[in-house]
């Protein structure tokens, strides 16, 4: 018999902050840097006759206590079923037994880590005193995207653009309903990406873009930029030049961005830079083995396109914190 802990979303916002999933994220990539974890290549199933793909990442992380496999469908018809059309679930082991511990919601998962590792890479990088922060993408990543950074800063205004200009304005208005008790921090939907990077300290780009979203050549020094959307060698949100005058470029993991982000393989390809490009991992900064911001007017910029190793050890975190407040629905198995 085991006890197995349901945790949905809700269970997950009433225990774990931000803060907490930016710390898990920090240790996540020290431990993959160091070399502490065993992080398989994902297994992509497609599901014949269905029209549906199913993804699935496991991994394993000992300092952590940290094993498990999140799972990832990607089934566009579902929008008219009226379900999610990327349904994800994530299954955390006991290490000791290999009994299942938890099963937890996946998306609300993806969400908070990935806007955690953003959230990790500008406490980090970005300058003390960074008060202006662009957004661009307003889809289903965004908000976590914006709450990381808020957490980490101390924002004054932030710039929101979408491509969908009226799907900017709603996000935006919900934001500011959200934030409204931080009245201090003026938050807007504005027309163009121009409008938003000019003057920015912080640029987060988090779309499904196919062509770089916005001038490389217009970011301030000294701005700090975060490139979520980008996984596939076809996708590219940041143009060669951002790449090319960051002072500084690191990486989620260099075998992940080199391997799937277009940002980095469609410059490559046209042989304007090489590998040589990335200074290093977010955890080697971690580690200390290689340099983080040096000065106040260098450009530095993250690229992030995931790793089941921050799946696995955000989760953990989550189920303890779980099982400490007594929170989610206990299943005897
Ligand atoms: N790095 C990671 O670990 C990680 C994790 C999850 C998702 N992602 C990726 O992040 C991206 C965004 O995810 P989502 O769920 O928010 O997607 P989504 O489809 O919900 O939203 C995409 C957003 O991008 C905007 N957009 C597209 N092209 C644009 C352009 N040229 N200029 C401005 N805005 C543009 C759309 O208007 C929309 O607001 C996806 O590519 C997703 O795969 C990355």
């Amino acid at each position: 018999m085991m006890n197995v802990i349901i945790l949905k979303k809700d269970d997950i916002c009433k225990i774990f902050s931000m803060k907490e999933a930016i710390k898990a994220c920090k240790d996540a990539l020290r431990i993959y840097s160091e070399g502490g974890s065993s992080i398989p290549l994902r297994t992509n199933l497609d599901i014949a006759g269905k029209g549906g793909q199913s993804l699935y990442m496991p991994g394993y992380a000992q300092e952590a206590n940290a094993l498990g496999i999140k799972i990832v469908s990607v089934y566009p018809n579902n929008v008219k079923r009226g379900l999610t059309a990327v349904p994800s679930t994530m299954v955390l082991l006991d290490e000791e037994t290999g009994m299942m511990n938890s099963i937890m919601d996946g998306t609300y998962l993806t969400q908070i880590r990935t806007g955690a590792v953003s959230g990790a890479a500008t406490d980090i990088l970005a300058r003390k005193d960074s008060s202006v922060f662009a957004l661009i993408g307003t889809g289903g990543q965004a908000e976590s995207q914006l709450d990381a950074v808020l957490s980490v800063r101390d924002i004054q205004e932030v710039r929101i653009h979408s491509k969908n200009v009226e799907h900017a304005k709603k996000f935006a208005d919900r934001m500011k309903e959200k934030l409204k008790f931080k009245p201090s921090i003026k938050i807007a939907a504005v027309l163009s990406s121009k409008e938003a990077i000019d003057g920015a300290d912080i640029i987060t780009t988090v779309t499904t873009s196919m062509q770089p979203t916005f001038d490389g050549k217009l970011v301030k020094k000294g701005a700090h930029i975060n490139g979520v959307g980008s996984y596939t060698p076809v996708m590219q949100e940041l143009d060669e030049w951002t790449l090319f005058n960051a002072d500084k470029v690191y990486v989620d993991t260099r075998d992940g961005v080199l391997n799937e982000s277009g940002d980095f393989i469609i410059p490559m390809k046209e042989g304007k830079f090489t590998r040589d490009i990335v200074t290093g991992e977010l955890g080697e900064v971690i580690l200390g083995k290689v340099p983080s911001r040096e000065k106040y007017d260098e450009v530095t910029l993250f690229k992030t396109v995931g790793s089941s190793v921050l799946d696995i050890v955000t989760s953990r975190r989550i189920y303890e914190k779980a099982m400490a407040c007594g929170i989610g629905q206990v299943i005897e198995f």
